[in-house]
């Protein structure tokens, strides 16, 4: 497995794996891989010829007061943790590498983006945007993995694919958790041993939310206060938002009919902490 952190570079090696007809499948990650990031390199892996896992901290979809520079980072794991799920690649550019100092382009989005955490982190979707735009450009990719746990971040990456028609297969993968439901989050380490079983609260509440979907509750706003009052109980919980979203066009809905998305994020002291289930009526 290589290590490379040019953008030159990424690109000689595809040419190479193209020129031999290979497929190539792309894992973009900020770094401080967990088993939810290890299930989209196994799933790559299985899926592609050769697998490219990008490690960036991407300083453009992070706010100026939240936590770029605590984010966590370790590459020696992460590369032990590559070479050992069989990828071919890590791309692990300088923030210089990815943005020159005359950098003035953008790739914003009118939908998608203004609810659920976009309300509380306004720049965040354009930062990711641009970013996973920019991946794309240096590695074409035929398949790109994303996890469900950022559900809102999937739909948006789906739908830019589709309006630049960047011809890419968007697989979204499904939530990794702890044993005690808590699902995988790189931002989990930041949690205190107190904090971290506060925690729980997320997926006990969303259960209680499902719950009541199995028992054939279809009025939305019953199900946000199912959830919303088990949350309220846990005294280091704050809620940032409890949200049943139509899961194409992520718009809140009033009855659960189709295809809905379920998504909470909760302040566990000062670590902000999402996780959701999407609730298929159909299905159901
Ligand atoms: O989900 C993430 O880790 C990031 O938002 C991503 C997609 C790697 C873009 O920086």
């Amino acid at each position: 497995m290589q290590i490379v952190e040019t953008v030159a570079e990424v690109r000689e090696q595809v040419k190479v794996w193209r020129a031999e007809g290979l497929t190539v499948g792309l894992v973009p990650t900020m770094g401080y891989l967990h088993e939810g990031h290890k299930s989209l390199i196994d799933r790559a892996v299985a899926e592609n010829d050769r697998v490219v896992v990008s490690v960036f901290v991407n300083p453009m979809q992070f706010g100026p007061s939240e936590d770029l520079e605590s984010y966590p980072r370790d590459m020696d794991r992460d590369a032990a943790l590559c070479e050992k799920a069989g990828a071919s690649l890590i791309f692990h550019p300088d923030p210089s590498e990815m943005y020159h100092e005359d950098f003035s382009s953008f790739v914003d989005m009118n939908t998608l983006t203004g609810g659920l955490c976009g309300k509380t982190r306004p720049i965040h979707f354009r930062g990711v945007c641009t970013v996973v735009a920019k991946l794309f450009n240096i590695v074409t990719p035929d398949r790109a993995y994303f996890g469900q746990k950022d559900a809102q971040q999937l739909a948006v990456i789906r739908h830019m694919v589709s309006d630049l028609s960047f011809g890419i297969e968007i697989v979204g993968c499904p939530i990794i958790r702890e044993e005690d439901g808590l699902a995988k989050s790189s931002r989990n380490t930041y949690l205190s041993e107190q904090e971290r079983q506060a925690a729980l609260v997320l997926s006990r509440s969303l259960a209680l939310g499902k719950q009541a979907l199995e028992a054939g509750e279809k009025d939305a706003a019953k199900v946000r206060s199912v959830i919303l009052d088990n949350l309220e109980k846990e005294p280091l919980a704050k809620v940032d938002y409890v949200e049943v979203v139509d899961w194409n066009t992520l718009e809140p809905v009033s009855q659960v009919e189709d295809s809905v998305l379920v998504a909470i994020a909760v302040y566990i002291g000062k670590t902000r902490l999402i996780d959701n289930f999407i609730w298929e009526r159909s299905t159901k």
